[in-house]
């Protein structure tokens, strides 16, 4: 193959660059570099941190979103090499590339060669796929964002396994794409990292000029796929729904079972263990708590009328649903597992007295929610507000 002909079509390979030119938009640039980012902090935050940082993953998350929903549509309306139209897709392309590959002289591409091309296919499939699985499990899981209303809680529990997966797989595409750059920069001399950066590349006579799309088209299309989204998600995460409601607990149940630890959310155990609980108040954890009966029948059915099968939360499901001997909620092995770390001190700290003050440090345990981003340790080392006795 010779030098590029003015007719050669410009996804077609080049021997003989004839000029630099801007190849990637500055959109899709500022696209790339910002899913770096925006990938880099939802990886160590859903990596590495525990429950705690979910709203920072769930935000990464977002971001995440509205760029490749983004990317999708530049991908249409973008400049000649952001749009899918200009991809080499082609298995003969693929096997021509890696042909010259083998032979040490690879062939040059104005915008991605097929490999890389495939590469990104690859990638932003499973990206949209992240983000889909992730909005599953926060709305089965967290009763948050747009599917809070209309994905269970076994359906978004489920989706947890496959979003990990992804996870997994996409951290091994993005390692191959890390090599494939590696080698293109210092095998094959092909400057492609700076060409995301100042968006220059070597193209034929033809291709030049082909890159050239102004901020403000990107900025605009951004802001209108962003915002018909999020209208979008929040229609939909607003739908009515029977997952969780919020109710206010009865006066009489407030009043007698608020003395010596908060009221609890009846979504913290099933009807069966409240009935249980209650028939036994004279002995209740070593307190006499025993009530007149109409008070105390009043309570059990508020109590067992909102009870764990009647929420469908990750509280109610996993602590809730779960008998323990003691019958106790800070008996199941979630809580457990979630409060290993915390010490007497901590529990005994000003603001929580015990650990059954769940809402010491969970500033949403009335409503029954305990959303992570909903906890608050208090950090004074004071003791003085002992609320319970036990
Ligand atoms: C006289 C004080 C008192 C009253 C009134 C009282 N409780 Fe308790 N309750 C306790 C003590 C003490 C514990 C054990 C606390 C501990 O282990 O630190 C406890 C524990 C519990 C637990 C188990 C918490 C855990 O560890 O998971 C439940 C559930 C509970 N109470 C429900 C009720 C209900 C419902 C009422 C109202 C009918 C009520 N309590 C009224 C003193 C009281
Ligand atoms: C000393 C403060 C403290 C008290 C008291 C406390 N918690 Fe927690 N709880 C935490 C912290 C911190 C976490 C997050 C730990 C983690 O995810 O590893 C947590 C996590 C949880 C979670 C998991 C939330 C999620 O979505 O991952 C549940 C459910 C929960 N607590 C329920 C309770 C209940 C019920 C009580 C009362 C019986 C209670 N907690 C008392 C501090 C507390």
């Amino acid at each position: 193959m010779h030098g590029p002909k003015p007719t050669t079509p410009l996804d077609q390979p080049h021997k003989q660059p004839c000029k630099m030119a801007m190849v990637w938009d500055l959109p899709l640039r500022l696209f790339h570099w910002l899913m770096v980012c925006v990938v880099t902090v939802a990886a160590i935050t859903g990596y590495l941190s525990s429950e705690w940082w979910l709203s920072l993953h769930v935000l990464a998350g977002y971001a995440l979103g509205y760029l490749l929903a983004f990317r999708m549509t530049w991908g249409f309306l973008g400049s000649y090499y952001s749009r899918f139209s200009s991809f080499p897709l082609r298995l003969r392309d693929v096997a021509n590339h890696l042909f010259s590959v083998l032979r040490a002289r690879p062939e040059t591409h104005a915008g991605h060669n097929p490999v890389g091309a495939w590469m990104i296919v690859g990638l932003l499939t499973l990206m949209i796929l992240l983000v889909v699985t992730g909005l599953i499990v926060l709305g089965g899981q967290e009763n948050l964002g747009p599917f809070a209303a209309i994905i269970s809680f076994k359906v978004g529990d489920f989706f947890e396994d496959i979003h990990e997966a992804l996870a997994g797989a996409l951290i091994g595409a993005i390692c191959i794409h890390l090599l494939g750059v590696f080698v293109e920069v210092k095998f094959f001399r092909h400057p492609i990292l700076k060409a995301m950066i100042s968006g220059q590349k070597p193209v034929p006579e033809n291709g030049s000029g082909k890159g050239r799309v102004g901020l403000i088209r990107g900025a605009i299309l951004f802001f209108a796929v962003a915002g018909s989204l999020t209208f979008a998600g929040t229609k939909l995460g607003a739908l009515p729904s029977e997952r969780w409601r919020p109710s206010a607990f009865s006066s009489v149940y407030s009043s007698e079972c608020g003395d010596c630890h908060v009221p609890y959310h009846p979504s913290l155990r099933l009807a069966a263990n409240w009935q249980v609980l209650m028939a036994g108040l004279a002995d209740h954890y070593g307190e006499d708590a025993s009530l007149e009966e109409e008070p105390r029948l009043q309570i059990e059915r508020y109590l067992s009328a909102n009870d764990a099968s009647r929420f469908d939360t990750e509280v109610a499901h996993r602590i809730g649903r779960i008998e323990t001997k003691s019958n106790r909620m800070t008996d199941t092995p979630y809580w457990k597992k979630h409060h290993r770390k915390f010490d007497a001190e901590i529990f005994a700290r000003q603001g929580v007295g015990s650990k059954v003050n769940c809402d010491g440090c969970h500033r949403d345990a009335a409503p029954g929610r305990f959303d992570d981003a909903n906890i608050l340790i208090p950090n004074e080392a004071k003791t003085n507000r002992d609320k319970t006795k036990g």
